[in-house]
């Protein structure tokens, strides 16, 4: 098999910046061959946030949103290129993830018709880099019945699994999601995240995240509320599964908050019981027989939240992808580059055992350079 480039594209619900990674894919497997973190400008991170929920005049803001994004995705890659040496000659195809701004899987069971939307115009990712773009990967899911999410896991059993090992890999981003790579693979969105982390640090101390987890830290866990939290109806849901900021946000936790009477704590012991809550949502869906356990995404970077994630799984091994050779940071980035291959080489994205779609599909459109 010749070697490929891909590059791929990644901004999740953190909207911290965007990702942008080059993965080669070979005879000899995967590896990174560079990676960078490209900034949203604060304006579109706004109107990405606004429109994330309902409001006034969307479509004139969606469409004009979705040229903004194509175009900071664009110069995403392109500063990835000239950082690297990279030319554009030699990636083979851009994997773009593109913004979720709606997220209503069949599993939401929000009435009508499930969908997700991610925007980011792929039309305009191609034109300004002259590189073939890949998007829109999670809707052809959706129509085969599937949840169109996660779609990591196909991606992590590719990369990280071993036979003979029964490793898992947990990927912390805005949402947390686990894969169990088994001889059969399962995975499904776990639920919180460093959504809630984030808001309530950036509320009360305006800081854009628990850098460590060194405020959560100082503070004490409240049994009550962390009861109240486990309550939430998604975490009871069986798989297949797949959440968003809808269902895990500032208003609810202000309002979960409220029903446990606990508006007298301290907000550093908020801070603990919501690292708490992640670190517990995530563990109570690992297998007692888990032997090795591969964190990546942001909340890889929370050495708190690690040390309470191997309190809570004290028989397995529990550190980050980059002990398997991909930092933690660019894992989602480099899962839409190895997306972008599976298309363009007509193999199935999706794992249907995890998404529940009627069976593996390719996933993605393609837009020529
Ligand atoms: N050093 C760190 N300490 C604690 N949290 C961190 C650190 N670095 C990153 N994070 C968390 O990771 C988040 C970004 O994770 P990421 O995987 O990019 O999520 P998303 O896919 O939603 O964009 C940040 O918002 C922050 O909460
Ligand atoms: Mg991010």
């Amino acid at each position: 098999m010749k070697d490929s480039l891909l590059l791929g594209l990644m901004s999740g619900t953190s909207l911290d910046a965007v990702d942008a990674a080059v993965l080669k894919i070979g005879a000899n497997g995967m590896s990174l061959q560079g990676h960078l973190n490209y900034p949203i400008p604060p304006s579109l991170r706004a109107e990405i946030a606004a429109i994330s929920h309902a409001g006034d005049n969307e479509i004139e803001r969606l469409g004009r949103l979705d040229r903004q994004l194509g175009e900071l995705f664009a110069a995403a890659a392109l500063a990835l290129l000239e950082h690297t040496g990279i030319l554009k000659q030699e990636v083979r195809a851009i994997g773009s993830h593109g913004q979720t701004i709606r997220h209503r899987p069949p599993s939401a069971q929000a009435g009508g018709p499930a969908f997700t939307l991610q925007i980011g115009d792929p039309n305009c990712i191609a034109e300004l880099t002259g590189i073939t773009t890949v998007a829109d990967f999670r809707r052809r899911d959706i129509a085969a019945g599937g949840e169109g999410a996660p779609l990591a896991p196909a991606f992590h059993a590719a990369a990280f699994h071993a036979p003979g090992i029964l490793r898992a890999c947990v990927n912390i981003g805005g949402l947390s999601n686990v894969s169990l790579l088994d001889t059969q693979l399962s995975g499904f969105d776990t639920g919180p995240g460093n959504t809630l982390l984030d808001a309530w640090i950036a509320r009360h101390k305006g800081q854009a995240f628990d850098n460590n987890g060194a405020w959560a830290a100082r503070g004490q866990v409240s049994t009550r509320l962390l009861e109240q939290l486990l309550q939430h109806p998604y975490l009871h849901l069986p798989p297949p599964k797949s959440t968003g900021k809808e269902d895990f946000n500032l208003n609810w936790l202000d309002q979960q908050i409220s029903v446990a009477a606990c508006h007298q704590l301290a907000p550093v012991d908020v801070q603990a019981t919501l690292t708490e809550y992640t670190a517990l949502t995530i563990s109570e869906c690992l297998p007692a027989t888990v032997q090795e356990v591969y964190m990546c995404g942001g909340g890889a970077l929370n050495s708190h939240l690690m040390q309470r994630l191997q309190a809570h799984s004290p028989t397995a091994t529990v550190t980050t992808t980059g002990a398997l050779g991909i930092d933690p940071q660019w894992v989602e980035a480099a899962a839409f580059a190895w997306l972008a291959f599976q298309c363009l080489e007509h193999l199935p994205g999706n794992n249907s055992g995890v998404t529940g779609a009627s069976g593996p599909r390719v996933l993605g459109g393609v837009f020529p350079a």
